[in-house]
């Protein structure tokens, strides 16, 4: 009976239909959203989506369509005379009919259908996700083909896609350049060894040569390659997909990723970056709560109910700023006993990120300063002693811990060099040691992870509901 049916359900048509329904002119298509918005009150419209609920009464059936325009279904008033066993929950359908006012407050418009064509089937015993039952995130993600079809990841879908919007939108609006830094590439721009490497899946050629001849991996930072474009646009950033073969389960690390990395030339001090973050934190996160309000509250109400409130006071004043050593001080006078140690010189692990989170009032957090010694070599030297640091800032944040890290460069030759030596690597970045030969200017950039930014605003504990198809360790799905 399942098996790909496709059926055209008509209304015998009866004296008591008005004249519009036996007009000629051919419906016009209406997105759902465009539907429910009241503006074409009175219009033969066709309607195209899956069933959201179906609802058999006496005289009448109720069905609810959504296309994925919009968080809101279209409530389609039949005929019982169209009842049907393929109308389930899940199935495809076309609806032609006429928009009108619904007496209810909630669903102000609803589809009077006169026709509705079932375009495919589903067997409602198979599907997994069933009437009037809300199902929780974890749920959900064990179908990642299908949870497109729930009200909570399409709200998050649409949310993602107006929130990358909004990412280009605020560097647009500031003078940046996009750059399509490369996927793959021959450096390990963090240095930490957490690369996924890049070759043929078929047999090796004879000579057992390399397909790119050097080493290559997927990107971990596309940081490096936007220095080079800072060099000549001054202001560039990038957006895309990052890896790192990390072999974690938590629930704010994926091994595929999306990165929004920002690389700014001539800045005189970290304010210059951290002005750079905040602004594109708030300028996405107001952009995301104007554009997408439904979806949004569909989260702070359903999923991380109170969320809103700490949103808010988020974006209320501006982000606190502390160094690291005043972060180790704050850490070492809490009564919370930690796991890992809080001396000087150790990194900050996602305890004491939270910790500092709270302590400065449950708002974004920026810790400046790190010691020299745990940050790559591309940080820029602050030449202090005896506690010897380097200009780098990470941005930690209520739920999350840190969502971006960035640092000034080190633009000065000789002492790049000097490190790049103590390491070895002089040959391997001889060509970025030429960006500080030719036209070297104090510049500096960050990287925010996209998905945590999501994490953050919607309280959504766990990354993997956040993206599309995630990607982890032990799981690659589809
Ligand atoms: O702090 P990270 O490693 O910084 C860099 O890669 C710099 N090169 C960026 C730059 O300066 N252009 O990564 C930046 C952010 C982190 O703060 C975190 O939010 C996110 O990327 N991130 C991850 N998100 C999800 N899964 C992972 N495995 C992540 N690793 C980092
Ligand atoms: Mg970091």
């Amino acid at each position: 009976m399942f098996q790909a049916a496709a059926k055209t359900l008509s209304l015998s048509r009866g004296a008591s239909f008005s004249i519009r329904r036996y007009c000629f002119k051919t419906p016009a298509k209406l997105r759902v959203s465009e539907a429910v918005s009241g503006a074409h009150l009175g219009a033969n419209v066709k309607v195209q989506g899956w069933l959201r609920s179906v609802r058999p009464q006496k005289a009448n059936l109720f069905l609810h369509v959504n296309d994925g325009s919009a968080l809101q279904s279209l409530q389609v008033v039949a005929s019982s005379e169209l009842n049907d066993p393929l109308l389930t929950l899940g199935s495809a359908v076309e609806v032609t009919g006429t928009l009108r006012k619904s007496p209810h407050q909630k669903q102000p418009v609803e589809l009077e259908a006169d026709q509705i064509h079932v375009v495919g089937d589903c067997n409602p015993v198979d599907f997994p996700f069933k009437k009037k039952e809300r199902h929780s995130l974890e749920y959900i993600r064990q179908f990642p083909h299908l949870r497109c079809r729930t009200n909570a990841f399409s709200s998050l879908l649409r949310i993602r896609s107006e929130a990358t919007t909004a990412v280009h939108s605020y560097f647009k609006e500031n003078g940046f350049v996009q750059i399509h830094t490369p996927v793959i590439t021959s450096n390990d721009c963090e240095g930490a060894g957490e690369l996924f490497r890049v070759e043929p899946s078929g047999p090796e050629n004879e000579e057992g040569e390399k397909f790119f001849s050097v080493p290559a991996f997927l990107t971990v930072s596309g940081q490096l390659h936007l220095e080079v474009m800072s060099g000549a646009f001054s202001r560039v950033y990038t957006f895309g997909p990052t890896f790192r073969a990390e072999n974690s389960q938590s629930r704010r690390h994926l091994a595929e990723f999306y990165m929004v990395e920002a690389e700014v030339s001539f800045t005189q001090s970290l304010e210059d970056l951290t002005k750079v973050m905040e602004d594109m934190f708030r300028s996405a996160t107001e952009h995301v709560l104007a554009h997408c309000a439904a979806d949004v509250d569909l989260f702070h109400k359903h999923v991380t109910p109170g969320h809103r409130n700490t949103v808010e006071a988020m974006l209320k004043k501006r982000f606190p700023v502390v160094t690291y050593s005043e972060a180790i001080d704050i850490l070492n006078h809490s009564s919370q006993k930690f796991a890992f140690p809080t001396d000087w010189g150790c990194d900050l692990q996602t305890e004491h990120e939270k910790y500092l989170v709270k302590h400065c009032g449950n708002v974004p957090v920026f810790v400046t300063d790190y010691p020299y010694d745990l940050k790559p070599f591309y940080a820029r030297d602050n030449q202090d002693h005896p506690k010897h640091t380097a200009a780098a800032v990470d941005l930690l944040v209520p739920g999350v811990g840190e969502l971006c890290g960035g640092s000034l460069r080190e633009e000065r030759l000789d002492l790049l060099r000097a490190r790049l030596e103590e390491t070895g690597l002089e040959d391997t970045y001889s060509w970025y040691l030429d960006l500080r030969r030719f036209g070297s200017v104090p510049h500096g950039g960050f990287g925010l992870g996209f998905e945590r930014f999501l994490q953050c605003i919607l309280g959504v504990d766990n990354i993997k509901d956040v993206i599309a198809f995630p990607r982890f360790s032990h799981s690659c799905l589809l």
